[in-house]
């Protein structure tokens, strides 16, 4: 009990401590930033990020599924439109092995190659 007790205590001494650090260290960064550039004016930038709510186009091949599955935890499939239509098997294949040795998207060789007969089937050159 009496331990428990001390636990609890350390914790919360620890917790005081670092986030009192945090505030200094706040200030200090915010002094830093903030005192060379006073007097420029303050513009606000702005972009556009991509629209990313693109629909993975629906499809009788099993690799459909596994890109709602396995493609959509990082993007929609806005990236897949807008690669051209012109595209083989073997340029999809070089993106989808992209995307797992890059990027460590979650798919087995296998399934590589099925989300690629899909992608060439219903995005690339073997389109119907
Ligand atoms: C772990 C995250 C992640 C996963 C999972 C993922 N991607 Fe990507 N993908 C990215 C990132 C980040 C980019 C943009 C950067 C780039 O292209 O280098 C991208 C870009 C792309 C592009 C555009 C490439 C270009 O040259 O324009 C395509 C096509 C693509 N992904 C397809 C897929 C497919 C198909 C899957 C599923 C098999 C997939 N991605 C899974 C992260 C991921």
């Amino acid at each position: 009990m009496q331990n428990q007790t001390m636990v609890t205590k350390n914790i919360k001494n620890f917790q005081a401590r670092s986030s009192r650090l945090v505030f200094v260290k706040a200030s200090l960064v915010s002094a830093l930033l903030v005192s060379p550039w006073v007097s420029a004016p303050l513009i606000a930038k702005t972009f556009d990020q991509p629209a990313d709510s693109v629909q993975w186009r629906a499809s009788e091949f099993a690799g459909y599924s596994l890109a709602l599955q396995k493609c959509t935890t990082c993007h929609s499939a806005h990236y897949a439109e807008y690669q051209p239509p012109s595209a083989g098997a073997a340029y999809w294949k070089a993106q989808v092995l992209r995307m797992k040795n890059v990027f460590k998207a979650p798919l087995t060789d296998e399934e590589a190659q099925t989300v690629v007969e899909y992608l060439s089937q219903n995005y690339g050159s073997a389109r119907k």
